[in-house]
Protein backbone atom coordinates (compact mmCIF):
# COMPACT_ATOMS: atom_id res chain seq x y z
CA UNK A 1 0.00 0.00 0.00
CA UNK A 2 1.27 3.40 -0.45
CA UNK A 3 1.24 6.00 2.59
CA UNK A 4 2.35 9.37 2.59
CA UNK A 5 3.69 10.61 6.08
CA UNK A 6 3.06 14.22 6.36
CA UNK A 7 5.81 15.37 8.71
CA UNK A 8 7.72 11.99 8.38
CA UNK A 9 10.49 13.46 9.46
CA UNK A 10 9.85 14.39 12.98
CA UNK A 11 9.97 12.89 16.40
CA UNK A 12 6.72 10.62 15.25
CA UNK A 13 7.31 10.68 11.51
CA UNK A 14 10.33 9.48 11.58
CA UNK A 15 9.38 6.57 13.44
CA UNK A 16 6.30 5.53 11.73
CA UNK A 17 7.51 6.13 8.12
CA UNK A 18 10.45 3.49 9.74
CA UNK A 19 7.92 1.34 11.11
CA UNK A 20 5.43 0.95 8.22
CA UNK A 21 8.25 0.18 5.66
CA UNK A 22 9.34 -2.33 7.82
CA UNK A 23 5.92 -4.21 7.38
CA UNK A 24 6.33 -3.80 3.33
CA UNK A 25 4.49 -0.64 2.52
CA UNK A 26 5.79 2.02 0.30
CA UNK A 27 6.21 5.42 1.92
CA UNK A 28 6.52 8.39 0.88
CA UNK A 29 7.96 11.31 3.41
CA UNK A 30 6.11 14.44 3.20
CA UNK A 31 7.82 16.98 4.68
CA UNK A 32 9.63 20.61 3.65
CA UNK A 33 13.31 19.04 3.80
CA UNK A 34 12.24 15.57 1.44
CA UNK A 35 10.47 18.41 -1.27
CA UNK A 36 6.83 18.26 0.62
CA UNK A 37 5.53 21.29 2.06
CA UNK A 38 1.64 21.40 3.14
CA UNK A 39 1.79 25.12 3.15
CA UNK A 40 3.02 26.57 -0.15
CA UNK A 41 1.79 23.31 -1.51
CA UNK A 42 5.25 22.19 -3.36
CA UNK A 43 5.47 18.69 -3.90
CA UNK A 44 1.96 18.21 -2.10
CA UNK A 45 0.10 16.58 -5.54
CA UNK A 46 3.04 14.67 -6.67
CA UNK A 47 3.74 12.84 -3.05
CA UNK A 48 -0.31 12.40 -3.28
CA UNK A 49 -0.65 10.65 -6.68
CA UNK A 50 -1.34 6.88 -6.26
CA UNK A 51 -1.72 7.12 -2.36
CA UNK A 52 -4.27 5.51 0.06
CA UNK A 53 -3.66 6.47 2.99
CA UNK A 54 -1.99 9.77 4.49
CA UNK A 55 -1.23 10.42 8.18
CA UNK A 56 -0.28 14.00 8.80
CA UNK A 57 2.69 14.12 11.36
CA UNK A 58 3.28 17.51 11.14
CA UNK A 59 3.53 20.33 13.73
CA UNK A 60 3.82 23.84 13.33
CA UNK A 61 7.67 25.36 13.39
CA UNK A 62 5.91 28.36 15.34
CA UNK A 63 4.06 28.32 18.80
CA UNK A 64 3.10 31.76 18.67
CA UNK A 65 -1.25 31.88 18.43
CA UNK A 66 -1.77 33.35 15.06
CA UNK A 67 1.40 31.36 13.51
CA UNK A 68 0.25 27.98 14.80
CA UNK A 69 -3.79 28.76 13.98
CA UNK A 70 -2.31 29.61 10.06
CA UNK A 71 -0.57 26.81 9.99
CA UNK A 72 -2.47 24.23 11.53
CA UNK A 73 -5.49 25.15 9.03
CA UNK A 74 -3.59 26.21 5.83
CA UNK A 75 -1.64 22.80 5.86
CA UNK A 76 -5.35 20.77 6.69
CA UNK A 77 -6.94 22.86 3.98
CA UNK A 78 -4.34 21.95 1.35
CA UNK A 79 -4.08 18.46 2.29
CA UNK A 80 -7.49 17.70 2.39
CA UNK A 81 -7.75 19.25 -1.38
CA UNK A 82 -5.08 17.28 -2.88
CA UNK A 83 -6.73 14.30 -1.28
CA UNK A 84 -9.68 15.08 -2.97
CA UNK A 85 -7.84 14.94 -6.36
CA UNK A 86 -5.96 12.24 -5.72
CA UNK A 87 -8.60 10.05 -4.56
CA UNK A 88 -7.60 9.22 -0.92
CA UNK A 89 -9.12 6.55 1.19
CA UNK A 90 -7.83 6.86 4.62
CA UNK A 91 -6.75 10.45 6.34
CA UNK A 92 -5.25 9.91 10.28
CA UNK A 93 -4.52 13.09 11.71
CA UNK A 94 -1.81 12.78 15.26
CA UNK A 95 -3.74 14.91 17.63
CA UNK A 96 -3.90 15.93 21.53
CA UNK A 97 -5.87 14.52 24.32
CA UNK A 98 -8.28 17.22 25.94
CA UNK A 99 -7.95 19.25 22.80
CA UNK A 100 -11.58 20.06 23.36
CA UNK A 101 -10.97 20.82 26.94
CA UNK A 102 -8.04 23.20 26.68
CA UNK A 103 -9.60 26.29 24.16
CA UNK A 104 -7.91 28.48 26.71
CA UNK A 105 -4.40 27.81 24.52
CA UNK A 106 -3.75 28.57 21.45
CA UNK A 107 -1.86 25.75 20.41
CA UNK A 108 -4.94 23.47 21.25
CA UNK A 109 -7.22 26.12 19.47
CA UNK A 110 -5.26 25.13 16.48
CA UNK A 111 -5.48 21.74 16.83
CA UNK A 112 -9.00 21.76 17.23
CA UNK A 113 -9.05 23.91 13.61
CA UNK A 114 -7.47 21.32 11.88
CA UNK A 115 -9.73 18.77 13.69
CA UNK A 116 -12.77 20.59 12.23
CA UNK A 117 -11.11 20.93 8.36
CA UNK A 118 -10.51 17.00 8.90
CA UNK A 119 -14.23 16.27 9.71
CA UNK A 120 -15.60 18.35 6.90
CA UNK A 121 -13.98 17.30 4.32
CA UNK A 122 -14.75 14.22 2.11
CA UNK A 123 -12.00 11.93 3.04
CA UNK A 124 -12.86 9.43 5.63
CA UNK A 125 -10.56 10.00 8.23
CA UNK A 126 -9.54 8.66 12.02
CA UNK A 127 -8.40 11.42 14.77
CA UNK A 128 -5.70 10.02 16.99
CA UNK A 129 -5.61 11.95 20.38
CA UNK A 130 -2.46 10.80 22.54
CA UNK A 131 -1.50 12.03 25.79
CA UNK A 132 1.98 14.00 26.02
CA UNK A 133 4.69 12.09 24.85
CA UNK A 134 7.77 10.99 27.34
CA UNK A 135 9.88 12.89 25.21
CA UNK A 136 8.05 16.01 25.56
CA UNK A 137 8.67 16.60 29.25
CA UNK A 138 11.71 18.48 29.10
CA UNK A 139 9.53 21.18 27.04
CA UNK A 140 7.12 20.93 30.03
CA UNK A 141 9.39 22.01 32.30
CA UNK A 142 11.39 24.31 30.42
CA UNK A 143 7.64 25.79 29.77
CA UNK A 144 6.85 26.24 32.84
CA UNK A 145 10.11 27.67 34.14
CA UNK A 146 10.28 31.60 35.64
CA UNK A 147 13.43 32.28 37.73
CA UNK A 148 14.83 29.44 37.85
CA UNK A 149 11.56 27.63 39.70
CA UNK A 150 9.23 25.01 37.64
CA UNK A 151 5.76 25.69 38.61
CA UNK A 152 3.60 23.13 37.51
CA UNK A 153 -0.09 22.09 38.27
CA UNK A 154 -0.30 18.51 39.70
CA UNK A 155 -3.01 17.19 37.71
CA UNK A 156 -3.22 13.65 36.51
CA UNK A 157 -1.55 13.15 32.85
CA UNK A 158 -0.90 9.11 31.00
CA UNK A 159 2.30 10.08 29.11
CA UNK A 160 3.11 7.64 26.30
CA UNK A 161 6.29 6.97 24.53
CA UNK A 162 6.61 8.27 20.81
CA UNK A 163 8.04 4.48 19.39
CA UNK A 164 4.36 3.53 20.86
CA UNK A 165 2.35 6.20 19.36
CA UNK A 166 4.38 5.84 16.24
CA UNK A 167 3.40 1.52 16.62
CA UNK A 168 -0.68 3.05 17.58
CA UNK A 169 -0.70 5.26 14.78
CA UNK A 170 0.75 3.20 11.99
CA UNK A 171 -1.42 -0.01 13.22
CA UNK A 172 -4.75 2.43 13.00
CA UNK A 173 -3.49 3.80 9.86
CA UNK A 174 -3.65 0.25 8.15
CA UNK A 175 -7.31 -0.47 9.62
CA UNK A 176 -10.42 1.20 8.48
CA UNK A 177 -11.67 4.81 9.01
CA UNK A 178 -13.30 5.58 12.08
CA UNK A 179 -14.62 8.71 10.96
CA UNK A 180 -14.38 9.46 14.81
CA UNK A 181 -11.56 10.00 17.06
CA UNK A 182 -10.02 7.30 19.16
CA UNK A 183 -7.68 8.22 22.39
CA UNK A 184 -4.08 6.76 22.98
CA UNK A 185 -1.82 6.54 25.94
CA UNK A 186 0.96 5.35 28.03
CA UNK A 187 0.42 2.90 30.75
CA UNK A 188 0.86 4.77 33.66
CA UNK A 189 -1.56 7.47 35.25
CA UNK A 190 0.91 10.50 37.16
CA UNK A 191 0.94 13.44 38.71
CA UNK A 192 2.21 16.31 36.14
CA UNK A 193 4.52 18.03 38.75
CA UNK A 194 5.20 14.60 40.62
CA UNK A 195 6.63 13.09 37.10
CA UNK A 196 9.01 16.63 36.01
CA UNK A 197 10.40 16.48 39.59
CA UNK A 198 11.66 12.93 39.62
CA UNK A 199 12.59 13.14 35.48
CA UNK A 200 14.69 16.08 36.52
CA UNK A 201 16.30 14.32 39.16
CA UNK A 202 16.42 11.18 37.07
CA UNK A 203 18.28 14.12 34.56
CA UNK A 204 20.24 15.63 37.23
CA UNK A 205 18.75 18.84 36.67
CA UNK A 206 18.68 21.06 39.67
CA UNK A 207 15.14 23.11 38.83
CA UNK A 208 13.19 22.58 41.40
CA UNK A 209 10.06 21.70 40.70
CA UNK A 210 6.84 23.14 42.63
CA UNK A 211 3.42 21.61 42.60
CA UNK A 212 0.59 24.44 41.99
CA UNK A 213 -2.79 23.70 41.31
CA UNK A 214 -2.89 27.67 39.61
CA UNK A 215 -0.35 26.81 37.53
CA UNK A 216 -1.10 27.32 34.16
CA UNK A 217 -0.12 24.12 31.47
CA UNK A 218 0.75 26.39 28.50
CA UNK A 219 -1.88 29.21 29.43
CA UNK A 220 -4.95 26.56 30.51
CA UNK A 221 -5.32 25.84 34.15
CA UNK A 222 -5.46 22.10 35.05
CA UNK A 223 -8.15 19.82 36.57
CA UNK A 224 -7.40 16.12 37.06
CA UNK A 225 -9.67 15.24 33.58
CA UNK A 226 -7.67 17.76 31.65
CA UNK A 227 -4.57 16.05 30.61
CA UNK A 228 -6.55 12.23 30.65
CA UNK A 229 -8.35 10.19 28.08
CA UNK A 230 -11.93 10.20 28.96
CA UNK A 231 -12.38 6.79 26.89
CA UNK A 232 -11.13 3.73 26.78
CA UNK A 233 -7.63 4.25 25.07
CA UNK A 234 -5.08 1.96 23.16
CA UNK A 235 -3.06 1.87 25.57
CA UNK A 236 1.30 2.20 25.07
CA UNK A 237 3.12 -0.70 26.31
CA UNK A 238 6.41 1.37 27.53
CA UNK A 239 6.38 2.68 31.72
CA UNK A 240 8.11 5.70 32.10
CA UNK A 241 11.09 4.09 34.27
CA UNK A 242 11.75 1.26 31.25
CA UNK A 243 12.09 4.38 28.96
CA UNK A 244 14.27 6.35 31.15
CA UNK A 245 16.41 3.72 31.27
CA UNK A 246 16.70 2.68 27.61
CA UNK A 247 17.39 6.89 26.57
CA UNK A 248 19.88 6.89 29.34
CA UNK A 249 21.80 3.48 27.57
CA UNK A 250 21.70 5.16 24.50
CA UNK A 251 22.56 8.45 25.42
N1 LIG B 1 4.30 16.76 21.92
C1 LIG B 1 3.33 16.01 22.40
O1 LIG B 1 3.41 15.54 23.55
C2 LIG B 1 2.12 15.72 21.53
C3 LIG B 1 1.07 15.01 22.08
C4 LIG B 1 -0.01 14.66 21.27
C5 LIG B 1 -0.01 15.02 19.92
N2 LIG B 1 1.04 15.75 19.40
C6 LIG B 1 1.02 16.07 17.96
O2 LIG B 1 1.92 15.21 17.31
C7 LIG B 1 2.25 15.75 16.03
C8 LIG B 1 3.70 15.43 15.71
O3 LIG B 1 4.54 16.01 16.68
P1 LIG B 1 6.13 15.77 16.64
O4 LIG B 1 6.64 16.18 17.98
O5 LIG B 1 6.44 14.41 16.12
O6 LIG B 1 6.56 16.86 15.57
P2 LIG B 1 8.04 17.34 15.23
O7 LIG B 1 9.07 16.39 15.71
O8 LIG B 1 8.16 18.79 15.65
O9 LIG B 1 8.06 17.28 13.63
C9 LIG B 1 7.36 18.21 12.88
C10 LIG B 1 7.26 17.71 11.46
O10 LIG B 1 6.41 18.63 10.72
C11 LIG B 1 7.05 18.86 9.49
N3 LIG B 1 6.62 20.12 8.90
C12 LIG B 1 6.82 21.37 9.37
N4 LIG B 1 6.33 22.27 8.49
C13 LIG B 1 5.81 21.55 7.45
C14 LIG B 1 5.19 21.89 6.23
N5 LIG B 1 5.00 23.18 5.89
N6 LIG B 1 4.80 20.90 5.40
C15 LIG B 1 4.99 19.59 5.73
N7 LIG B 1 5.56 19.20 6.88
C16 LIG B 1 5.98 20.17 7.74
C17 LIG B 1 8.54 18.87 9.81
O11 LIG B 1 9.28 18.71 8.61
P3 LIG B 1 10.83 19.20 8.46
O12 LIG B 1 11.64 18.22 9.27
O13 LIG B 1 11.09 19.08 6.99
O14 LIG B 1 10.88 20.60 8.98
C18 LIG B 1 8.61 17.65 10.72
O15 LIG B 1 8.65 16.47 9.96
C19 LIG B 1 1.90 17.25 16.12
O16 LIG B 1 0.82 17.52 15.24
C20 LIG B 1 1.47 17.46 17.57
O17 LIG B 1 0.40 18.38 17.67
C21 LIG B 1 2.09 16.08 20.18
Amino acid sequence: MKILVIGGTGLIGSKTVARLRDLGHEVVVGSPKSGVDTISGIGLAAAMDNTQVVIDLANSPSYEDVAVMTFFRTSATNIAAAEQVAGVKHHVALSIVGTERLQENGYFQAKLAQEEIVKNSKIPYTLVHSTQFFEFLKGIGDAAEANGVVRLSPAYVQPIAADDVAEIVSSIALGNPLNGMIEIAGPERVRLSELVSSYFKAEKDPRPVVADVHARYFGAELNDESLVPLTAPRIGRTMFADWRLAAGKSS
